[in-house]
């Protein structure tokens, strides 16, 4: 692959547009510090707002051209005043997900110093795991989006969870993998398989493929969790969790759990990773009760920018852009340690671009 990668880059409705721009910035600043040949941008035009004119909540074309580059970006998407006639909302990347496999949805929650702490007990100072999220099956095979047949009358309406080896396969070699590598960087090296195999037949059966692969992995211990008690233990004691990972739906909840532990949804990033081809976008949505304010937090956003880099690091064989990933976080952890970033959504004084502004200065 040649040393120049090209991102899809899909702004989106409200605040989506103003994070993906912040990411950009720090993004680029990174690359250019760690002496790599700047990102070419491809923007796709997607979202409520493109609907509300065109008719299409795609660019034509769109969804192909995402997956031919080598990653996708995305801001966020939809605005609940913009629905189809069945009253679902407009979610063109929900199909993204599916064309392109997209199963493991990594979902880091992490604590950092100065920003809002939600729990009392000082442990919580010490959160930093990894939610990860089945992302094309489970119970969003049959979301409205999808378009698969599922009993809808005006009396009856049933969704399908749908549980597959070769997906849960692929998803825990990913998720050992991924409890190997922050074992290699000091983590505890734990995956905790979360379920409800105690009622339901497709997650017995999850639970029944994650048995069969853990002993591949020495190295790691494994564990299980019913998702009703792994709710109560991300209150009780989310310090204690290493990576977590769970069916889609399930993800869906806690991971927004996890991004309120450790101050909000601006802090939520997300990367949506298959075979051949990788999403990244925070884990908000659009906020339109805060959009054209300059009130978003951008940090979800850059965080996901932060696994775009090591993302294209793996692909392209480059530890270089790795470097550039480790940049990005290394002035985030700073930032908040030395109190410079002060996001509006924590009660501070910094707006969207101040904190973007203050990472380019960071990163020196
Ligand atoms: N992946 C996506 O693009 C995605 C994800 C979730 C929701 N949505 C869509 O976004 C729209 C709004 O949904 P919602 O209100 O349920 O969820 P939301 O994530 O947009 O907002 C929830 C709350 O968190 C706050 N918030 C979210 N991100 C923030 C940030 N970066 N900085 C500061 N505060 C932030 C918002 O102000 C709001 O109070 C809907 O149309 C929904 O369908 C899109």
């Amino acid at each position: 692959m040649s040393e120049k990668l090209g991102i899809a880059l899909i702004r989106g409705d409200g605040i989506g547009v103003d994070v993906a721009d912040a990411t950009i910035a720090v993004v680029d600043a990174a690359v250019a510090k760690a002496g790599l040949p700047a990102l070419t941008y491809e923007e796709i035009l997607a979202g409520a707002g493109y609907y509300k004119e065109t008719g299409h909540d795609i660019a034509p074309g769109g969804e192909v051209r995402a997956g031919e580059l080598d990653a996708i970006f995305l801001g966020a998407i939809g605005m609940p005043s913009v629905r189809h006639e069945d009253g679902t909302e407009i979610a063109p990347h929900l199909r993204l997900r599916d064309r392109y496999g997209l199963y493991a949805g990594v979902r880091p929650v992490k604590a950092y110093p100065n920003a809002p702490q939600r729990l009392a007990d000082p442990r919580a100072a010490g959160i930093d795991m990894v939610i990860l999220r089945e992302s094309t099956e489970g119970l969003f095979f049959s979301a409205a989006t999808h378009g698969r047949p599922n009993v809808h009358t005006d009396e009856e309406v049933c969704d399908t969870l749908r549980i597959t080896r070769r997906t849960s396969e692929k998803l825990f070699h990913f998720g050992f993998r991924l409890a190997e590598k922050r074992k290699a960087r000091g983590r505890p090296g734990k995956l905790t398989c979360v379920d409800k195999a105690n009622v339901f037949n497709s997650m017995a059966f999850f639970r029944k493929i994650f048995k069969e692969i853990a002993p591949q992995y020495d190295g790691i211990e494994a564990s299980y969790n019913y998702v009703d008690a792994q709710a109560l233990d991300l209150i009780r004691k989310p310090w204690e969790f290493d990576v977590m990972v769970m069916e889609n739906m399930f993800g869906d909840i806690l991971s927004d759990l996890g991004g309120g532990l450790v101050g909000g949804m601006g802090m939520a990033a997300c990367a949506e990773i298959g075979d051949e081809n990788g999403l990244f976008q925070p884990a908000h949505g659009s906020a339109p009760d805060i959009m054209g304010q300059d009130k978003a937090n951008p940090l979800a956003a850059v965080l996901s920018g932060a696994l775009m880099l090591d993302y294209l690091a793996e692909r392209s064989g480059n530890e270089r852009w790795a470097e550039a990933a480790e940049m990005v976080e290394s002035a985030v952890q700073k930032g908040f340690e030395a109190n410079r970033l002060r996001p509006m959504e924590f009660g501070g004084d910094m707006g969207t671009k101040a904190v973007t502004n203050e990472l380019l200065d960071l990163l020196g």
